[in-house]
């Protein structure tokens, strides 16, 4: 049975995009039945459209987070998703929301490394104050409210090159995100139990 995500995208949702990618190629059989953004004005809803996804956009509008994540659980439920995928969601999601749902979430950098914003400039800094050879990518469970922190689905390594400059290295940072991201999405399912 193909299995359905909802996806949760803040930005400009290059992530969100090559996960709907796989599913219409059939590299997973997977749909992305609803794309939500915290934001209006964001490249990822013009991204969902362009793959005729619907899209939701649910702006804090001075909620606690609390209610919130209480509004947004009741739209995703609407979606009967199989898998919650944050996909540069820039919000804390809170403890009774990820009992609602399975929820992964990818990051930008390897597992206790630079949590939280600009993980990537983060990381290119240390390289260049000679505390760092290499970052990465991740994608754990969000098993709580901590922030890019759970058990991992997937890593994978990314090294500084000699010749990096902050571009280069941030290239190679999403360009391993795309293809991991669809690589976890694809072991999350398989390990919930669903066919991916
Ligand atoms: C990605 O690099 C993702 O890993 C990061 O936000 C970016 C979103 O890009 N997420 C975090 O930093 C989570 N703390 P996208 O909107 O183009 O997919």
């Amino acid at each position: 049975m193909t299995s359905r995500l909802v996806v949760l995208v803040s930005g400009n949702g290059t992530n969100m995009d090559a996960v709907a990618s796989a599913c219409a190629s059939g590299v997973l059989d997977a749909d992305v039945v609803c794309v939500v953004s915290n934001h209006p004005a964001v490249g990822a809803i013009d991204r969902a459209e362009r793959h005729g996804i619907p899209v939701e956009v649910v702006p804090a509008g001075g909620r606690t987070r609390a209610m919130y994540d209480g509004v947004l659980a009741h739209i995703i439920e609407s979606y009967e998703p199989d898998l919650v995928v944050l996909a540069g969601w820039m919000r804390i999601v809170t403890r009774s929301f990820v009992t609602r749902f399975p929820v992964i979430n990818i990051h930008p950098a390897l597992p206790g490394a630079f949590p939280g914003l600009e993980a990537i400039d983060r990381a290119f800094d240390a390289w260049q104050a000679g505390e760092i050879n290499t970052s990465g990518v991740m994608v754990h469970w969000v098993p709580d409210e901590g922030v890019d922190d759970g058990p991992v689905v997937a890593m994978r390594e990314v090294p500084f090159q000699s010749d990096d400059s902050r571009e280069s290295f941030e290239a190679r940072i999403h360009e391993t995100e795309h293809t991991l991201l669809v690589e976890a999405i694809g072991l999350a399912l398989t390990e919930l139990g669903v066919n991916a």
